[in-house]
Formats: C-alpha cells, structure tokens, sequence
C-alpha cells in the first residue's frame, strides 16, 4: 500500500458533514461526499452514513453496491489509464496493455503491489487523433508506447 493516510472517523463525519447542500442529504449524498475525498469508501463509512443519514447498514450497502463507480479499497496514488477503445484498439492498445501488465506486475486492472499505481482501462479517452492513448490522473498523453509510460511512471 501507498502512503495514502487511511481516514479516521472524524475524517469521513467531516466529509458527510461538509458536503454541499445543494438538496437534502441522502445515503447517495453522503456516499459521494465520501468517495470525492477519499476516493474510495472505507469500511466504517457505511456504519458512519447510516447513523448520519437515519437508515440502516443495509440500506447503505444497498446503495453502495448499486453504483460500480464506488470503490471500497484505497486506489494507488497515481492512476494510469490505457485506452483501448476503438481507435487506439486499431492503433495497438493491446500490445501496449499487455507490455504495461509486464511492466506493473499484474495482468488486470487494480492496484500495484506497492500501492502506488491503479492500473485502469479505458474505453475512449476522447484523443482518438492522438492514438494510442495513455493518461496519468485524467493528464493526457498520445502516441503511448512502453517507453513513453516508463518515463511518464518513472520516479512514482
Ligand atoms: S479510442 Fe482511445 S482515445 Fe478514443
């Protein structure tokens, strides 16, 4: 693991806590406002937003797992995304998802051993000119090659 502070409880009831007030808060609400912090929910936040919220554990969980983009494990402190969306597909996506697994350590989507990197893929990053194409947390960069990530990764 990183070294991504594991957030206490205080730090999750500020989060519910302090999250706008653009309508009523809800167990969604209150989630989000977790994830946007923290970028995952941890295990003692669903306790947390249903005392907050007046609902059950259950009721939490239910909504919880509704959503794919709620995470429950702490992402690695740097996100590297692949597309490999149609374009950069054509463009040799594969090759490189399959060099990059080899270069991480792992041959899917997650987290390095280590914790520092989130491995994810991407269906179209929106750069298809730029083909194939890499980012590092939501930063763009086209015509990705092996050695091209390295240098990009390199350091973290
Ligand atoms: S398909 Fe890769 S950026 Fe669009």
């Amino acid at each position: 693991m990183g070294n991504r502070k594991k957030p206490t409880d205080k730090d999750i009831r500020d989060a519910i806590e302090n999250q706008p007030k653009i309508s009523k808060t809800t167990v969604l609400s209150s989630l989000l406002a977790v994830s946007n912090k923290f970028h995952y929910i941890p295990k003692n936040a669903v306790e947390i937003v249903a005392k907050y919220t007046g609902k059950t554990i259950n009721d939490v969980w239910g909504v919880a797992s509704f959503y794919t983009n709620f995470r429950f494990t702490p992402p690695g402190e740097v996100t590297l995304d692949i597309c490999w969306g149609p374009t950069c597909h054509i463009l040799g996506s594969q090759k490189i998802l399959k060099d990059v697994h080899g270069l991480l350590g792992i041959d899917q989507e997650g987290e390095t051993k280590d914790g520092k990197i989130t491995l994810r893929y991407s269906t179209c990053l929106g750069a298809c000119s730029q083909g194939p194409v890499f980012a590092i947390d939501h930063k763009l960069f086209g015509k990705a090659s092996l050695s091209k990530i390295k240098e990009k990764i390199s350091g973290i």
